[in-house]
Order: C-alpha cells, then structure tokens, then sequence
C-alpha cells in the first residue's frame, strides 16, 4: 500500500468510517457514521461491499446501535439487540460473512447472560474490533498461502474486486497477488471491467495502481480469447459464500470464467476466509443471489443506455460448481477436492 492509504472502513471513537467505494477511483470520500441506520445504508446502497468488509461493517453496525437501546434490563437489552441482528443480517443477503459476523457479535450476548447493558455495550464494541483486526490477519495469511501457487511471471486473470477494498484491508485474491508481487515483481494482473457495477474497472485498477502493481483493464468479453491465446497463466477470484461442497458464489461472470478457464486448462482458483464457508449448505444450488436494480443495468452513471421500458435482468452473483475450481485458498491452507472432506476438516482446525 501506499503511505496515503486509509483503509476501507476503521473505527474512530464512536465514528465509523467508510469509504464511500461508488466514487472511486475519482474521489476518496469517507463517510463518517454514527448510527447502525447509516452503516446499514451504506451496505444497501454499496458505498461498502465486498464480503468481508461487510461483515466488519454489520458488526460495527451492532456496535453503535447496542449504544442507542434504551434499556435497563439486560433481557430488553438481548430483545432490542436481537431485533437489529435481524436488520443488519438482512442488508445485504448472498454473502456469509455478515451472517457470520452477525452471529459473532450476538455470541457475546449469548455468553454473557448476566452482564449489564453497559458491560455487553462494551463487549459488543470489542467484538466488532477484534472482528476488524481479525480480518486483516485472516487476509494476511490468505495472500501468504496463495502466492505459492502462482507461477513466476504469471499473468493472473482476477475479476470484480476482492481486495483491501473488499476487506478490513490487504484483500484476498488480490492479497494472494499482493503477497506474489512482493517476492516476484514480474507479475502481471488483468482485471475485468465487471459489469453492471464496475467494481473490477473502478476498484480493483484503482487499489492495483496505487499498490504499484502492473494491471491491464480488459472487459469482461475480452477473457475467453485472452485465455485461447495462451496470455492467461491462473485466475483467482474472491467468493461470497462457499457450500460444504465447496460449491462457490461470486460476483456475476464468475461462472463464465471459470468454465472458460477448464476449457483452457488454466488453474482456477478461489480466495476467501472461512467466515466465507456456509457449511449448512450442502452444495450451492440454495445460495441466496441477491436481485439487484435493473437500473443499473438499463442505465450508466444515471445515462440511460439501452430503450426505454426494456425488461433487464441483475442478478448480482452467480454459482460456480466446486468441479471448476482447482483449490480454495484459505487463512489455514490450500483446499483441494474433494472439498467435502477438506472444508470439514478445515472449519474443525
Ligand atoms: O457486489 P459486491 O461488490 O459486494 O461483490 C463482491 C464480490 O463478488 C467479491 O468478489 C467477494 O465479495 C469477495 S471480496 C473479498
């Protein structure tokens, strides 16, 4: 990272900040919260996204909220509090991690039947903390485990953004290219433009440039004959939400690549934490895809770009089966197939 640079979201006294990524790469706007309402808004209307980072976001969502219940008892306390688990789990429905962090802020809650509203106010903000700091270790050992399997020299295909900006900080797929330029600066990355939202286009060149690693822009269209013209190495992508089967969500055009990258023999790869894997799923057919406005396919930047009344579709992730993805990197290793066994063993350690 570059000396100027703030993570995506950190916490300030009783301000969360979050940098508002819908005006990246032109503008580095923090917003500054103070209310649950206001982080779960800004994960609505995706000024944070990214898996991870929104689960950093609901726990301190959790945090300024718990300090706005008025309650004396702590069993009104437990009553108001379960009812904005509810609200912040359901800001954003695909991705794991804000369900998991959701559940890790409630555990205090849970664990502490006799606390005070004031001693569980204390102990929520230190979950939400420890979950921040948490995250970027988890990403730091992602990008130590991953960069092994990227060849010298690669030209690696990554898509959407699962970097820095994604996460607490570091990123993980792009924290296993970080961690691989770092003993190997002849890598090269290309990006897809990722369309409708852009986040491979506006983000992940954005987080690349200012890390000073070599990136190419392509679209998304552009990555089939990349890979037929052998000038693809690996591709390693982010996830939302892993099956026990190791089934994966992502963003939208993941699928294609992946298919793409078998037709092509070239290693497909997934990065992600294990607060990523939702092992009550047994394989990804009953992942949520969340639906999202067909505005921002039918328009760009507020222009609309396709005939007025036109019927669009905007599913915002899709489903890659577990057969396409040659291993899950994770804070504890490399996964292989079959992953039944591997993410098993891998949520026990
Ligand atoms: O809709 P987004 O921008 O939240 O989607 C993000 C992705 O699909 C990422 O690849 C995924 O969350 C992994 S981020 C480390």
């Amino acid at each position: 990272m570059t000396e100027q640079w703030m993570p995506p979201i950190y916490r300030d006294g009783d301000v969360v900040a979050i940098l508002d990524q819908r005006l990246l790469p032109h503008r580095e706007v923090f917003l500054r919260c103070t209310t649950l309402k206001q982080v779960v808004n800004a994960i609505k209307t995706m000024a944070i996204r990214g898996a991870p980072a929104i689960g950093v976001a609901g726990a301190m969502a959790l945090a300024l909220g718990a300090k706005t219940i008025l309650a004396a008892e702590t069993q009104t306390f437990r009553r108001k509090f379960v009812r904005m688990c509810e609200q912040v789990r359901s800001a954003r429905p695909t991705a794991n991690n804000l369900a998991w962090a959701v559940e890790r802020v409630y555990s205090v809650v849970v664990e502490n039947p006799q606390g005070t509203v004031a001693e569980l106010r204390k102990l929520i903000q230190e979950k939400a903390d420890e979950l921040l700091r948490e995250d970027v270790a988890t990403n730091l050992k992602i990008g130590s485990w991953g960069s092994r399997v990227i060849p010298h020299g690669a030209r690696v295909l990554t898509y959407c953004n699962a970097g820095a900006l994604a996460t607490a900080d570091y990123g993980t797929a792009l924290g296993v290219i970080r961690a691989a330029f770092a003993s190997d600066p002849t890598i090269q990355v290309f990006s897809c433009e990722t369309r409708p939202f852009l986040q491979g286009a506006r983000l992940t060149s954005y987080e690349l440039m200012r890390a000073g690693i070599p990136v190419t822009l392509i679209t998304d269209n552009a990555a089939g004959s990349l890979m037929q013209h052998k000038r693809i190495d690996i591709v390693v992508v982010g996830a939302d939400r892993i099956a026990a089967n190791g089934d994966t969500a992502n963003k939208i055009g993941t699928y294609m690549l992946a298919v793409l990258a078998k037709t092509h023999d070239i290693p497909f790869y997934v990065a992600a934490p294990r607060s990523t894997i939702d092992p009550s799923l047994p394989d990804g057919s009953e992942i949520p895809i969340e639906q999202r406005d067909p505005r921002e396919v039918t328009h760009f930047q507020g222009k609309p770009v396709a005939p007025k009344g036109v019927d669009a579709l905007n599913p915002a992730f899709d489903v890659t089966p577990n057969k396409y993805i040659t291993g899950i990197i994770t804070e504890v290793g490399i996964l292989a197939k079959p992953y039944g066994k591997a993410i098993r063993k891998a949520l026990e350690e």
